[in-house]
């Protein structure tokens, strides 16, 4: 059977500043086997990873990611809102990410954040850093904006696409193969054991957001989802060696 993939939301955000390079790694230390991480992009055209659209909410300053330069958020703490001993993490490029990751064996999920915000031209930047290292077969890229997703696809068919979604999608697996997608990632309480098999069937896998309660992690599993997106990647883990023992 194929292992379930481990997918730390925002690194191990449970435990760390999100979408920082010292969650990242905690993420792997705690036994994930994949990260997901938002990538936005910045005035001079940098991809960065970060949530939201703004920098308020993690870096106590204003400014939208497409106003500010690469410079300009580099000089951000990303890290004293989660807690003083974080302080100085930085909002980390999506290059960063991908050279440390890429002599690990981890999974990239990547969301692309162009849902609220264009980012034209965005799919060619991230396929490009993405085909630079080798790490297509490895990552997987998704987004609320599935436009995006088959753009993606039509750009680089080997790199594999999920489709964000929060709604009781009709025949999801259906849905996502017409955007050219192989999986399915829904906020958690829109998958159903019925979708799970019948996406599997049709050769859709699915890979909800983002789970931090063991017994739900445990349903899910049972469903036979292919990963789970967590804050707490010690948790799954945890959960995932004594179900596999
Ligand atoms: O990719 C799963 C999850 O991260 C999607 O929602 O808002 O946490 O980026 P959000
Ligand atoms: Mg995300």
């Amino acid at each position: 059977m194929t292992p379930i993939i481990n997918y730390a939301h925002r690194g191990a955000s449970g435990y760390c500043p999100e979408n920082t390079m010292i969650a990242f790694k905690k993420g792997l230390e705690l036994g994930a086997t994949g990260i997901e991480t938002d990538v936005q992009r910045t005035k001079d055209g940098k991809l960065v990873l970060i949530h939201d659209e703004s920098v308020e909410r993690t870096t106590g300053q204003q400014g939208e990611i497409k106003d500010l330069t690469y410079d300009e958020i580099s000089r951000l703490d990303a890290g004293s809102w989660f807690d003083s001993a974080f302080a100085g993490e930085r909002i980390p490029l999506l290059d960063e990410l991908l050279d440390w990751a890429a002599p690990t064996e981890l999974i990239l999920n990547l969301e692309l954040k162009n849902n609220m915000e264009a980012y034209t031209g965005m799919e060619e930047q991230v396929i490009a850093a993405i085909q630079q290292r080798g790490l297509s077969a490895r990552t997987i890229i998704s987004s609320f904006n599935h436009y995006s997703l088959a753009t993606c696809k039509q750009l680089a068919p080997d790199i594999r696409t999920g489709i964000l979604y929060g709604d009781n999608l009709y025949h999801p697996w259906a849905y996502a193969q017409s955007v050219g997608a192989e999986a399915l990632h829904p906020y958690h309480l829109f998958l159903t054991e019925e979708i799970v098999q019948q996406a599997a069937a049709h050769g859709v896998i699915s890979n909800p957001f983002t789970i931090n309660e063991p017994e739900r992690m445990r349903e899910l599993i049972q469903m036979g989802v292919a990963g789970i997106i967590t804050d707490y990647p010690d948790r799954l883990a945890e959960l995932l060696s004594s179900t596999v023992s």
